[in-house]
């Protein structure tokens, strides 16, 4: 094997590491082919980490799909008897990142069985083993579909709302909570609860005491109930270190039912594994038995930085990028009254990088547009950004804090005295966020013609371009000097702190610090 190293790529050598300890422990190689009906994703889609599937006819006219996930073909193909199937894979996928198809490697294992706590810790350990075999500095973050539905449960919520929530907990973003929970409805009690699951990280015993509080009913106990005998489980094998109750991982109610979780490697920028209890998935297929496995991402290894001396000093720092212009000077007034100052920074330069190495803190002046993407790369750990780009971009961060500065609202708006023409006319829309016009008319059930312009929206009706335009307004002095009115405000924005999940997981206490010091400054927020 040593003779390999010089021919495989690291994360080559990983999976065939993995492959070996899965072999260990029981689990045998499960084969499948490239190919699968494009039906079985179809009508799963929600299973699915991202949207797009690559298709094409084949042979008897039926559309094939090049295999988006493992996991369904396994589900579909496994026989529903009393027998405990134990397998791994080591397979490529097809997936967009948003943009365009990657092909990506994947090595994984499932159990699909009668699943017990003592097969779910083993499925666990597999999950902290596959994760040491790339590097020391890792994180296993846990939490429990079941406790968040028996919370959801309390209150009286239709299933678009309860998914609006859900987001905003996977987002750990408070405010949104706040601001979801009064506009549905939920009570008090029940919202701060959900605030306060929202914002848990750390070890079991540490957050035990809290999770007890916050649980309301049978079913949340019960999932109490699991995690303490998985906790027990675990005991004695030296991970429960790395293992941290995290809420903020969550996954599609409909196929996930019990207890799921995301491994993270430091110097790596998103999750490098992902799994958890899929009964539900099961049942969808009508079929009896329970089922828990994760996926590796064995791609995401190639980001993994070789000298690991740079991870240590970097884990040193906390990297923030700043929206160069007024909001970015404002934000940073604010974490300067926080303690967060940096001297150079106020100094007149063309520089785009400070830092104050003494308080372990180096900024960034980025176009403000940009922030969420650095921040979502790992480039910076944490960022301030306007929440109509987290709108229109949906980035996966954390949203940690509404910083009530920016304020401003997106709407839509006409010439003075225009009338908006019935649904049989397209309406065309003219605006920067093209996303946040098609969600807003797609909730009215009205079809757009989006013209994606990059600056200068009110111009578009004047010259005829468009009938509207989706665009931000603050104090209403552009379009009032243009003839232009408001129609309708889509949703009121303003700056939030955003931070990039391993950042989060692996700096948490400093980022958690630096979030407890910025909510007790109130110095210059907008009013
Ligand atoms: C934004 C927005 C409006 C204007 C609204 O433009 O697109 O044009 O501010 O502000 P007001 O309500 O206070 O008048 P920005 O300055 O970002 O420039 P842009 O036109 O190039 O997008």
């Amino acid at each position: 094997m040593e003779d390999l190293k010089d021919i495989l790529r690291y994360e080559e050598q990983v999976g065939i590491q993995l492959r070996k300890l899965y072999n260990k422990h029981g689990y045998s190689q499960y084969r499948m082919s490239r190919f699968e009906e494009y039906e079985l994703y179809a009508t799963n889609r929600a299973f699915l980490p991202s949207g797009e599937i690559l298709t094409f006819t084949g042979g008897s006219g039926k559309l094939i799909a090049l295999r988006p996930d493992v996991t369904l073909s396994i589900v579909k193909n496994i026989k529903d008897d009393d027998k405990l199937n134990k397998l791994y894979y080591n397979e490529n996928v097809y997936r967009t990142d948003g943009r365009e198809f990657k092909e990506q490697m994947q090595v994984g294992l499932e159990c699909i069985g009668n699943i017990d706590t003592t097969l779910t810790g083993e499925v666990i350990k597999l999950a902290n083993l596959s994760l040491k075999t790339v590097s020391d500095r890792y994180r296993l973050d846990v939490s429990h579909m079941g406790f968040l539905s028996g919370l959801l449960q309390n209150a009286d919520l239709t299933k678009t709302q309860r998914k609006k929530l859900v987001v905003c907990i996977s987002e750990k973003n408070i405010s949104g909570i706040k601001t979801l929970c009064e506009e549905f409805g939920v009570t008090n009690d029940l919202c701060s609860r959900l605030t306060k699951l929202s914002d848990l990280y750390g070890t079991y015993e540490e957050t035990i005491n809290e999770l007890q509080e916050i649980s309301i009913n049978d079913e949340t106990d019960a999932a109490l109930r699991e995690l303490d005998e998985l906790n027990t489980v675990l005991g004695g094998t030296g991970i429960k270190k790395a293992v941290n109750i995290d809420f903020s991982v969550v996954n599609d109610i409909s196929y996930y039912s019990g207890i799921i979780f995301q491994g993270y490697i430091e110097g790596i920028p998103a999750r490098v594994l992902s799994g958890g209890r899929y009964d539900e998935l099961l049942r969808n297929f009508g079929k009896k038995s329970g089922a828990i496995g994760f996926a590796v991402y064995l791609d995401m290894l190639e980001k993994l930085d070789p000298a690991e001396e740079n991870i240590k000093t970097e884990t040193e720092m906390i990297n923030i990028a700043l929206p160069k212009g007024r909001l970015g000077e404002k934000a940073y007034s604010i974490l300067e009254a926080s303690g967060y100052g940096c001297f150079e920074l106020r100094e007149e330069s063309r520089k785009l990088v400070f830092e104050d190495r003494e308080n372990g803190i180096r900024y960034f002046w980025v176009k403000p547009s940009d922030v969420a993407r650095y921040v979502e790369r790992g480039a910076a750990d944490i960022g301030v950004v306007g929440k109509d780009i987290l709108l229109e971009h949906s980035p996966d961060v954390y949203e940690l804090l509404d910083l009530g500065i920016g304020r401003c609202s997106i709407c839509v708006a006409a010439k003075i005295g225009y009338i908006p023409g019935t649904n049989e006319k397209t309406q065309r829309v003219a605006t920067k966020f093209p996303k946040i016009a098609r969600d807003h008319y797609q909730n009215q059930g009205r079809d757009i013609d989006v013209i994606e312009l990059n600056g200068s929206i009110e111009l578009a009706p004047l010259l005829g371009l468009s009938d509207v335009i989706v665009d931000i307004v603050e104090t209403g002095k552009t379009l009032s000097e243009n003839k232009l009115e408001t129609l309708e405000t889509i949703t009121d924005i303003s700056a939030r702190l955003i931070s990039n999940k391993a950042s989060y997981k692996f700096k948490h206490g400093k980022i958690s610090k630096l979030c407890k010091a910025v909510s007790n400054t109130t110095v210059v927020q907008d009013k």
